[in-house]
């Protein structure tokens, strides 16, 4: 579980993820650059403590133009993963590889419009695969049904790669969505609205967990 912080009071960043962090795998970091996306979220220098905090597994997804350039400096900060978008970014096979050395998993993300064939071609280079099951900008959207069979083609691909490869969904999951993305093969599930719109933030997280490893595939 990846609870995205997007639908949080953003004035009190520290305190919504502490609310949080204790029953999440991850913490998700929407970065928008109001280019790449029509929305403008926070940069590094907002997020840095967050990520330098060892308690915190920082799961950063970049809806950034020239990732190239700006994403290896969240790995120097002390992210745990760090996820760009293949339509923005120049040279991906470099950029995973210096995630990758700079200590971060490296992680690529599409849009519901972006195939996987690039993505099957950086092979054993990607530790995840994120699918967006909605158009990357906004907390809250509808989730795209027509985007399993994209999850299930990106486990396919996540399966045969040497490593230990995760296969994330973002976007409109919460407890209606969230077993189906199960079952086509998901394994890290980022949920925004759908935590902090809860009465009980945290029960949530604990809830969609329980329903999504409930699912047997
Ligand atoms: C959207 C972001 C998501 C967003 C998800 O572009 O990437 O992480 O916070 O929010 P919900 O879960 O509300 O769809
Ligand atoms: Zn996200």
């Amino acid at each position: 579980m990846s609870p995205s912080v997007l639908n949080a009071d953003l004035s009190r960043l520290a305190d919504e993820i502490a609310r949080i962090a204790p029953v999440s795998d991850m913490v998700h970091l929407d970065v928008m650059d109001n280019h790449f996306v029509p929305n403008l979220t926070f940069g590094l220098t907002v997020i840095e403590p967050i990520l330098r905090d060892e308690q915190i597994k920082a799961d950063c997804h970049l809806m950034i133009d020239e990732p190239d350039r700006w994403a290896p400096e969240y790995a120097q900060a002390g992210a745990c993963s760090v996820t760009f978008h293949l339509e923005a970014a120049r040279d991906p096979a470099t950029l995973c590889s210096v995630l990758r050395r700079e200590g971060a998993r490296a992680g690529v993300a599409v849009k519901p419009g972006t195939g996987l064939e690039e993505v099957d071609r950086l092979g054993d280079l990607v530790d995840m695969i994120l699918v967006m099951t909605v158009e990357p900008g906004f907390g809250g959207q509808s989730f795209m049904d027509d985007m399993l069979a994209k999850v299930q083609r990106a486990r396919e691909i996540a399966d045969r790669a040497e490593g230990d490869v995760w296969v994330q969904v973002d976007g409109g999951v919460g407890p209606q969505t969230i077993e189906m993305c199960a079952e086509a093969g998901a394994n890290v599930f980022v949920a925004g609205s759908a935590v902090f719109r809860a009465e009980d933030p945290a029960q949530m997280v604990e809830r969609l967990r329980g329903l999504a490893t409930a699912v047997r595939r």
